[in-house]
């Protein structure tokens, strides 16, 4: 049930068919550059789209912005120590500020990094470290129709053999995403994490969490990890995180704010600082974020995630955001759109695939799917198929991602019927052509522009 009603309106609307085709014309067919005030319903992230709570309004006018010793940073570190059992905080502009941190510390040329699967910023920052970024998704992870309770899992089969064939002493860290973003936000088990965190102690790496959506991966313990029936999401959250030696932290997530991040150490033993993971995080953060107890936030930002992720793992929170993301695949499968499943934590995806037969995967299935929901609603999602992943062999899947606590069940009815109505003339969906796209291949589907193949 949810435990909340709207304090505050933002007035959105729909644009006239005629604009929003003027709309897509003009944006290149990329939903990237399509302006907001053009969106009716904004799926295209979770990410600092959320609505805050009251207390993390009023917390704001607390902000202490004292360049050193502010005590919003002290409410910070508060938080992240209750919450997720770290004592050791680096504040940092957002999730890949944090990477930057703790990585850059961490990886060099030519090492190798594993993880469940890499979201793109990670991926990037240990390519631009030199590392190789190597996913270990287990198997079904990428099917929209295999069964299974934790998809988002780690495997060990893949992690091992990535080690035999590059040596132990050139794996210097190992990841876990917890949910797996890449792997349509499927959750990872405690069990899982324990193995992991074994692996890694085996090959003496650095155990490293990527925590952007531990609420939500602990509400779908939960409710699927026998173990952990009974148990309440903070104390999952704090047991699965335990595992890990140091955490990674985009507070635009479950930190529930607009912006912000972190990296956290654990406890480490005494000795030089030069031999310290958070003494190096920290010299690092001063040279790429800011000074330690503010890290390229304001003190008020620091305060409302301070008291977002106390919220975050508050009954009955993580289970209302949960079960708002299956209701919305409920409504799109109903629909009779083909639905990934399991339902992941933070969206739902669509396999455009499925959908357009007809639609090669050079025209693009996937953004096809992007510019027909927007076409057809105003609804703003994301590609994530062989546009945002040129070459890679992967599921034609369209995002739909939910901003937390934002929208009723009337804008995701409204999805569902735009949804529907493209379905219904699925046979006549022509698909995109590029007409220009920035050199980096990684980084194409956030400008590259398109048109209609004729
Ligand atoms: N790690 C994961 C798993 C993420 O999903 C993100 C961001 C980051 C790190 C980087 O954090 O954006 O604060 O710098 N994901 C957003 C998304 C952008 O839409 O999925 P950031």
């Amino acid at each position: 049930m949810r435990n909340y009603r709207a304090a505050m309106v933002e007035p959105i609307s729909l644009p006239s068919r005629e604009r929003r085709e003027a709309v897509l014309e003009e944006a290149g067919y990329n939903a990237f550059n399509v302006a907001s005030e053009d969106v009716y319903v904004d799926l295209l992230t979770d990410s600092g789209t959320g609505t805050m709570s009251r207390d993390q309004w009023a917390a704001l006018m607390r902000g202490d912005e004292s360049y050193a010793g502010s005590r919003s940073f002290g409410r910070l570190e508060e938080a992240v120590a209750d919450v997720m059992g770290f004592p050791n905080v680096v504040p940092c502009h957002q999730g890949r500020g944090a990477e930057n941190v703790l990585y850059g510390c961490l990886v060099g040329e030519g090492d190798v990094v594993l993880n469940n699967a890499h979201f793109d910023t990670t991926r990037a920052h240990v390519a631009n470290l030199g590392g190789d970024p190597v996913d270990c998704p287990v198997e079904g992870a990428r099917d929209p129709n295999a069964p299974g309770d934790f998809k988002g899992n780690f495997s060990l089969d893949r992690a091992r053999e990535t080690v035999a064939e590059a040596g132990a002493e050139n794996v210097p860290v190992v990841v876990l995403t917890i949910t797996n973003n890449s792997a349509a936000g499927q959750p990872v088990s405690v069990a899982n994490t324990r193995e992991v965190a074994d692996f890694a102690r085996g090959i003496d790496a650095t155990f490293v969490i990527d925590a952007c959506r531990f609420a939500e991966n602990a509400e779908f313990v939960r409710r699927r990890e026998a173990e952990f029936t009974g148990d309440t999401v903070a104390e999952i959250a704090r047991e699965q995180l335990s595992y890990a030696d140091a955490l990674v932290m985009s507070g635009k997530k479950e930190g529930l704010a607009n912006v912000g991040g972190f990296a956290a150490v654990a406890e480490e033993p005494e000795g030089e600082a030069a031999d310290r993971l958070f003494e190096r995080a920290k010299q690092r953060g001063i040279l790429y974020e800011g000074f330690p107890t503010y890290g390229g936030m304001a003190g008020r930002d620091m305060e409302a995630m301070a008291v977002g992720l106390r919220e975050a793992v508050e009954p009955p929170y993580p289970e209302a955001r949960l079960d708002q993301v299956a209701a919305f695949g409920d409504l799109l499968a109903d629909a009779g759109l083909p639905v990934y499943r399991p339902v992941g934590g933070h969206a739902v995806y669509l396999d455009a695939g499925e959908l357009f037969p007809n639609v090669a995967p050079d025209e693009f299935p996937g953004q096809t799917l992007v510019r027909e929901l927007y076409r057809e609603g105003g609804v703003r999602c994301v590609e994530l198929g062989s546009f945002a992943f040129p070459g890679a062999d992967r599921p034609e899947l369209v995002r739909l991602a939910l901003p937390r606590r934002t929208y009723a069940r009337e804008h995701l009815e409204h999805v569902a019927d735009a949804g529907a109505a493209v379905l219904d003339r699925r046979e006549a969906v022509r698909g995109l052509e590029i007409v220009s796209e920035p050199p980096v291949p990684e980084l194409r589907h956030f400008s590259a522009e398109l048109r209609p193949v004729e």
